[in-house]
């Protein structure tokens, strides 16, 4: 099985079991570079693992140390609009339920929907919703990874986001709460989509995350989701939204979305029951 054997060749190149992975989304992938004691690895080195083809992603993951943590940061993800398969999208996810990983971070820019966001706003994501059509779970289940019809009440761990809370209260940072809502991109969505978005829950649109969120709940990875809010969504603002301003903002807010990963990650407890 091609996750086996990737999963050994990591374990052979020192990346052992991390405490917690991170997918870092476009514009806040810098993270990484804070890392102690790294060792990169190439997806092309990964029987299996797809590679990335959206700007600003690049396509290794990184192990290290962070405040007092073993972090497993997978820079590049995969997103459905660029044309991979569900199965290779969440092949990542499968990969850190093979290596033992408990716990993973996902962040994303996504488009405001709430009206009392900002751009540069850092979300957590209390709750989502798949407006796509698209699952990852569909096709043969693989019971050694979890249930035919899995619950996901809890798909974002309360436990964790808990931890987010109180990350942001020791830092003074502002940090909102929402729904995000999955569309498949790549064009943005139109203003009507986003007037319905916003009537039926939607605090904040995105093309990606939620493949990977399902498949985590799935295997029994407890996750946790923020996005950065790098523009607000289709006809919200009278002006035109560009990938541009999404990478911008995203760099912008960096700053903050670096200190509340830091805060949180040094209060996240190293065991977990
Ligand atoms: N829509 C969808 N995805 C996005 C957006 C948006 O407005 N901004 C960043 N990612």
């Amino acid at each position: 099985m091609q996750l086996r054997e990737a999963s050994n060749i990591i374990r052979t190149r020192g990346g052992g079991s991390p405490d917690i992975a991170l997918i870092l989304g476009s514009g806040l992938s810098s993270l990484a570079e804070e890392l102690e004691n790294t060792i990169s690895i190439s997806y092309r080195d990964l029987p299996g693992f797809p590679v990335a083809t959206a700007p600003g992603h690049v396509s290794q993951m990184v192990f290290g140390n962070l405040e007092g943590h073993r972090i497993m940061v997978l820079m590049g993800r995969f997103h459905y609009f660029e044309g991979y398969e569900m199965a290779q999208i969440v092949y990542p996810i499968r990969l850190l339920k093979v290596l033992g990983c408990p716990r993973l971070l996902l962040t994303n820019a996504a488009g405001g929907i709430n009206r009392s966001f900002s751009p540069g706003n850092l979300m957590l994501i209390t709750d989502h919703i798949n407006f796509t059509g698209q699952n990852p779970l569909i096709g043969k289940n693989d019971e050694e990874f979890g249930s035919r019809f899995p619950d996901m009440s809890y798909c974002w761990s309360g436990e964790l986001n808990q931890i987010i809370r109180n990350a942001a209260v020791n830092r003074g940072i502002s940090l909102r709460e929402g729904v995000y809502i999955w569309f498949t991109g790549p064009s943005f969505e139109t203003p009507a989509e986003i007037r319905m978005a916003s009537i039926i829950g939607g605090d904040a649109v995105g093309m990606s995350t939620i493949p990977e969120a399902i498949t985590a709940a799935h295997c029994g990875i407890q996750t946790v989701g923020i996005s950065c809010i790098s523009n607000m969504a289709a006809g919200i603002l009278d002006k035109p939204i560009t990938s541009e301003e999404v990478f911008e903002t995203g760099a912008s807010a960096s700053a903050d979305f670096k200190a509340l990963i830091r805060e949180f990650l040094r209060l996240l407890p190293t065991e977990i029951d």
